[in-house]
């Protein structure tokens, strides 16, 4: 008999959000839907590319010299660029070096290099990470060896925060453990701190020895870039030490191009470069460098004036028609006959809602209609269009029992 080692491997269960947008396309219904993972779609149902990035990969076409690898951590520009948009240009973090930056695939390879840092520097500190939280987040910390431990956030009675148990939680996280939070547009909820809330969120970390993660996935996606801005803003001139995972993903629509950066802040530029060596080394053991299109093309539509303007119109329509679809979607689903509440809907941020459709009701919607949903119930209201909202929500009342 030869060697057959494989033949003991079992199958793994399919990923929770990705494993469904595999089935969704393969459904040859007609009228399915997918409103599974978090990508933008336009009116018409399609993930558009942006016409500022386009516009910034043809130029970078034209102008790119050389295909040699980027350094281990990227491009120094790319690392300034990043830093002055996540904090704004003037921030003293970005004036007093305090922060060093990697370019990383995507805000997943920024977790990971995270993880990875974390669990070399710190072998015994856990991580936290909101009741729910975005999946992934448990396999990626998970992968790199840290202990995943969960806090509590959302209150399915009021659709709400557990703002008071949160509190709770982070007064009594074990001293040296690290806490993620969601800096906006909270995934898989929708549901954010205030302003208000945050500010006393902070006080805790200026208070304790623990560590705040701020997972950055949707910039502008909630209310817009400046006010998406405002936890990491906050725990930044609060003078706290943190860690910043960014994802251009969503706002620049360059999913698949795999562009992302881990941000550092330290006490002083001194400890951020001794740490950026260790980020250096983290990815090098796990993918040598980034790769260089996705990274370059969001510089150049950051940089340059009207690449940046045109991007900044386009997040807004984004923004603007998730916002209508979560109005159409309430409305419609009313029209329909559906009883239950779902005004809620309306009071939360980003591409998702918590929509607290029950597993059985998500997988009637997707077995009978041919509409995907994530099995806790998340959808992704850039999913919805004004042509599939009346099938969407007469499905959805068809499935309701209540
Ligand atoms: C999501 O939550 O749907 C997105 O972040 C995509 C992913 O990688 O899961």
């Amino acid at each position: 008999m030869p060697y057959s080692p494989f033949s003991t491997v079992e199958s793994a269960p399919p990923d929770p959000i990705l494993g469904l947008t595999e089935n969704f396309r393969n459904d040859p219904n007609p009228k399915k839907i997918n409103l599974t993972s978090g990508v933008y779609q336009d009116e018409t149902g399609v993930n558009p590319v942006l016409k500022s990035v386009k516009q910034a990969e043809r130029i970078w076409l034209e102008t790119e010299t050389t295909k040699d690898y980027l350094g281990i951590g990227g491009e120094a520009s790319y690392a300034e660029t990043v830093q002055k948009f996540v904090f704004g240009a003037d921030h003293p973090i970005v004036t007093g070096r305090r922060a060093v930056t990697a370019h990383t695939p995507g805000g997943t390879g920024a977790l990971r290099v995270a993880g990875d840092f974390l669990h070399g520097q710190f072998p015994g500190a856990a991580i936290w990470v909101s009741d729910p939280t975005w999946p992934n987040h448990h396999g990626v910390f998970k992968s790199a060896g840290m202990q995943v431990n969960t806090y509590p956030y959302y209150d399915p009675e009021s659709r709400g925060l557990r703002f008071e148990a949160l509190m709770a939680a982070l007064e009594a996280v074990p001293e040296n453990d690290v806490v993620l939070l969601h800096s906006c547009c909270h995934n898989p909820t929708g549901v954010d701190p205030t302003p208000e809330q945050w500010d006393r969120i902070i006080e805790v970390f200026q208070q304790r020895p623990i560590l705040p993660l701020l997972d950055f996935a949707y910039q502008g996606f909630g209310k817009g870039l400046e006010a998406d801005s405002y936890a990491v803003r906050a725990f930044g001139s609060a003078g706290l030490e943190m860690i910043v995972s960014s994802s251009f993903s969503k706002n620049f629509g360059m999913y698949r191009e795999r562009v992302g950066a881990l941000t550092v802040v330290a006490g002083d530029s001194t400890a951020a470069t001794a740490v950026m060596t260790r980020l250096k080394q983290a990815i090098r053991a796990n993918y040598s460098n980034p790769p260089s299109h996705g990274g370059n093309v969001v510089e150049m539509v950051i940089r340059n004036k009207e690449l940046h303007a045109l991007w900044e119109q386009e997040l807004d329509e984004m923004r603007n028609r998730i916002q209508g679809m979560r109005h159409l979607f309430v409305e419609t689903l009313k029209k329909c006959g559906v009883r239950r509440d779902f005004d809620f809907l309306l009071r939360q941020n980003g591409m998702f809602s918590f929509s607290g459709i029950m597993k059985a009701e998500v997988v009637e919607l997707r077995e009978t209609y041919g509409i995907y949903l994530v099995e806790n119930g998340r959808i992704n209201v850039a999913g919805m269009t004004k042509a599939n909202m009346e099938y969407l929500c007469q499905s959805i009342a068809a499935v309701l029992k209540d």
